[in-house]
């Protein structure tokens, strides 16, 4: 059974989970039910996704989010591409979230009286039913430009294998396959799936794509909003897919006004290793972005900010990717937001940091001039805070200038003391 809910008829009696999404300009909330908040897309996210979609030109018809859950992506859509909005969502309060979140959105962008909007309509139902959810639309209506999912993942899931995404992908994209508007181009389509997906996973993602259309273009984009992690992995697909890139690392910037990273490659990515050498003085030591090295494109980051240097990785797993280099890095205008710590080392320091030690590292810091030295290694969680507290105190009082930071040497018994490469 489906059920039509027009935006600008469904009223938000009933829905309690209002929430404010700290990425939204002011005066923008939106409505979710049934816990809906954490599987809904962030505003930023969905904005700049959306206005990339916009570069490629997609076919007349409707943008359908057959998995829509509170509709924030599928609003961000019409808000960018002014195309007819149909969202299908399986829990009934969230679909009429939806409904209410893309009024709002609408009247945020001024666009209630637009054609668009007019057409736009959320399905209560099962998005792999095509047949239900279109005979809700008049006969000349009924051609898909594009298709956005974003299954439901189990919370706390552990293999993040795709038999628990909800709706499967191989039902939903066999059942629409026939539904797109005919065009010269292949059909466009954008798969947001788990971060967590390694490797073998995102193959078995492409041998499904494949299954129902082979061959079809595809590029790869990993999303991070920083502290090193990736936000999003999507698989932008025939019409929408970069014919210049199977790989894509977006970096957002925490300020909406600023322009997002966005590195991208057709090559295929060579493995990196780590290589161990010992400790020396005069090397410089960079702590890069996990997100970036986690989308393969760190080599080619590397290509300009460490150009013509061979560098040697300390360490790759984990949150603090650790790259050790002859001369700075050459940073430029966004470059820095990929850097967790660069700087010269300048000393070596050989007993491990507890209570006792701390006010040695101080006396070290100061005869450097350090005003603040940052601990960048994997230290106990509950010594961490009282190590950095003991730190910033006392050199807060002196009369350093420079920055600090304290990272591991691969060789365990060895920290390396270095003074950070200031911002450009
Ligand atoms: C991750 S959420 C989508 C969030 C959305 N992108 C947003 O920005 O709010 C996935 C949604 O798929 C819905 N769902 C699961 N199976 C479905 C089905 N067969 N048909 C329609 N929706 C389904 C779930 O109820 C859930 O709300």
């Amino acid at each position: 059974m489906h059920r039509v809910l027009v935006p600008s008829d469904t009223p938000s009696t009933g829905l309690v989970e209002l929430a404010r999404d700290t990425t939204a300009p002011d005066g923008l909330s939106f409505h979710h039910a049934n816990e809906g908040k954490p599987l809904a897309t962030p505003w930023q996210i969905a904005a700049l996704r959306a206005q990339r979609v916009a570069k490629h030109t997609l076919p007349k018809g409707y943008i359908l989010d057959c998995a829509c859950g509170s509709g924030v992506q599928l609003a961000a859509y019409g808000a960018v591409l002014k195309q007819p909005l149909l969202g299908v969502e399986l829990a009934a309060e969230r679909a009429k979230a939806s409904a209410v979140n893309l009024h709002n959105i609408a009247s945020y962008a001024r666009a209630t009286d637009t054609e668009w909007y007019k057409k736009s309509l959320i399905i209560e139902g099962d998005g792999t039913d095509p047949e239900g959810v279109l005979s809700m639309l008049s006969d000349d209506q009924r051609s898909i430009a594009f298709l956005h999912l974003d299954p439901a993942r189990p919370r706390n899931s552990r293999t993040h294998s795709l038999e628990e995404m909800m709706p499967p992908l191989h039902l939903v994209l066999g059942a629409w396959k026939p539904h797109f508007n005919e065009s010269e181009q292949e059909p466009a389509v954008l798969l947001d799936l788990s971060p967590r997906l390694v490797e073998q996973q995102r193959a078995e993602v492409e041998a499904i794509v494949d299954e129902v259309w082979p061959g079809i273009s595809r590029t790869w984009e990993w999303t991070s909003r920083g502290r090193g992690r990736v936000d999003r992995l999507a698989l932008w697909l025939g019409g929408i897919s970069d014919i210049r890139a199977s790989r894509r690392f977006v970096r957002v910037p925490s300020s909406a006004a600023d322009a997002p990273i966005v590195l991208s490659t057709n090559t295929v990515v060579e493995p990196i290793n780590v290589q161990q050498t010992p400790p020396k003085r005069g090397e410089w030591v960079s702590i890069l972005d996990a997100a970036l090295l986690e989308s393969g494109l760190m080599a080619q980051w590397l290509k300009s900010t460490a150009a013509g240097q061979e560098g040697r990785w300390a360490f790759l797993e984990g949150r603090r990717p650790q790259l050790h280099h002859d001369r700075p890095l050459q940073l430029e205008n966004n470059d820095q937001l990929l850097v967790q710590a660069t700087g010269k080392v300048v000393e070596l320091l050989k007993f491990s940091l507890d209570e006792a030690t701390v006010d040695e590292l101080v006396e070290i810091a100061i005869s450097h001039q350090l005003k603040s030295v940052k601990l960048r290694y994997d230290l106990d969680p509950s010594m961490q805070p009282k190590l950095q507290g003991s730190l910033d105190r006392q050199l807060r009082r002196r009369n350093g200038n420079k920055n600090g930071f304290v990272a591991q040497h691969p060789h365990r018994n060895v920290l390396l003391l270095c003074v950070c490469q200031e911002a450009p």
